[in-house]
C-alpha cells in the first residue's frame, strides 16, 4: 500500500480562546485534487498554515509523503488550559519553517495574491526558482554559477509557456489582469518543483469565464507536473466539476467527506454550507 501523500493527524491550532482548528484528519493521496470547503472562519486557511509551517500546531502531526514532518503537543501556558483530544498523544516537537517546507516539495499560493509587485512576471518566477535552492535571498542571488543561472532562466521560460504567460513576461506583475496574477502566483507555486500544491481560493474575485479557464488550468498542472492538489475553494462549480473528494469544515472540524455527489447530497452539508453557498 502507498503511503498518503499528506495526512494531518489529530491536528488542534488554537489562538487563546479561538479553537481554529480542532482535532482535524485528512488524507490526500498521489494524483488526487482534493477540495476544502466550508463557511468563512471555518479554519481552512489555518489548517494550511499548520501545513506549511506558518504555525506550528497546538497539537496534532503532519505526515508527507508517510514522513513526520510536523509534531507539536501543548507546552507553557497550554499545558495546563488545553482542553482538546489527544492531549499527552504527541511528545515530540517538529516545526520546520515554511521555506523547509517548501524544500520539502510542498507549495501553495494565498487567499490574497503575493506576487513580488515591483518586478516582472519573468523575475517573480526566478526569484522563485532561486528560493527553492536556498532559502537565503541573498545567497540565492549571488552566489551562483553561470551555469546553473543559465539553467534556472531556461526552467523559468519554460514554465512561461506551459501556463500561458510567455507573451507577459517582461511585464509588471501587478499590472497583469486579475486572473493572470493568480495563474502567475500558481507558476511561482510552481517553479519550486513541488509534488503537492496547496491553492487558497484560486478563484477568489475571477469572473465566471476567469473561472472556468481556471478549472481548466488546475486540472492541466495536475496532469502535466504530476501534482497532487489540496485547494480551498468557494465556488462550488469549480469544486464539484474537479474536485476527486471534498471536505467539509466547520468549526475547524472536518464534518463530511466524499466524492461531490455525496457532499452534494449530504444534508448536514446543506444545512450548514451548502443551502447559502449554492446561491451565491
Ligand atoms: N493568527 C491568528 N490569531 C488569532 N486568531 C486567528 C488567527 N488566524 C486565524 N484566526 C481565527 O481562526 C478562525 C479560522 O480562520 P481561518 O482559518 O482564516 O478561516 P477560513 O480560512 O476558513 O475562512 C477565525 O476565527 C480566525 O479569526
Ligand atoms: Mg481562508
Amino acid at each position: 500500500m502507498s503511503e498518503h501523500v499528506l495526512k494531518v493527524e489529530n491536528a488542534t491550532m488554537q489562538f487563546g480562546g479561538v479553537v481554529a482548528v480542532d482535532n482535524m484528519n485528512i488524507v490526500v493521496d498521489k494524483g488526487e485534487i482534493v477540495s476544502l470547503i466550508g463557511p468563512n472562519g471555518a479554519g481552512k486557511t489555518t489548517a494550511f498554515n499548520v501545513i506549511t509551517g506558518v504555525y506550528a500546531p497546538t497539537n496534532g502531526a503532519v505526515y508527507f509523503n508517510g514522513k513526520k514532518i510536523i509534531e507539536n503537543h501543548p507546552q507553557g501556558k497550554m499545558k495546563k488550559l488545553y482542553q482538546g483530544q489527544n492531549a499527552g498523544k504527541y511528545t515530540h516537537v517538529l516545526a520546520p519553517t515554511p521555506d523547509k517546507i517548501t524544500q520539502l516539495g510542498i507549495a501553495r499560493t494565498f487567499q490574497n495574491i503575493r506576487l513580488f509587485k515591483s518586478q516582472t512576471v519573468f523575475e517573480n518566477i526566478l526569484i522563485a526558482k532561486h528560493l527553492r535552492r536556498t532559502s537565503n535571498l541573498f545567497t540565492a542571488t549571488f552566489h551562483l554559477n553561470g551555469k546553473e543561472e543559465q539553467k534556472m532562466r531556461e526552467d523559468a521560460t519554460h514554465l512561461l509557456e506551459i501556463v500561458g504567460l510567455k507573451d507577459e513576461r517582461n511585464e509588471m506583475a501587478t499590472s497583469l489582469p486579475y486572473g493572470k496574477q493568480r495563474r502567475l502566483e500558481i507558476a511561482r507555486a510552481l517553479a519550486t518543483n513541488p509534488s503537492l500544491l496547496l491553492l487558497d481560493e484560486p478563484a477568489a474575485g475571477m469572473n465566471p469565464q476567469e473561472t472556468d479557464e481556471l478549472t481548466a488550468f488546475i486540472g492541466e498542472i495536475r496532469d502535466n507536473f504530476g501534482l497532487t492538489i489540496f485547494m480551498i475553494e468557494h465556488h462550488m462549480d469549480l469544486v464539484m466539476e474537479i474536485s476527486d473528494r471534498i471536505y467539509v469544515l466547520d468549526f475547524g472540524k472536518p464534518i463530511a467527506e466524499g466524492v461531490p455527489e455525496e457532499i452534494q447530497n449530504n444534508q448536514r452539508v446543506i444545512d450548514a454550507y451548502l443551502g447559502g453557498a449554492a446561491d451565491e
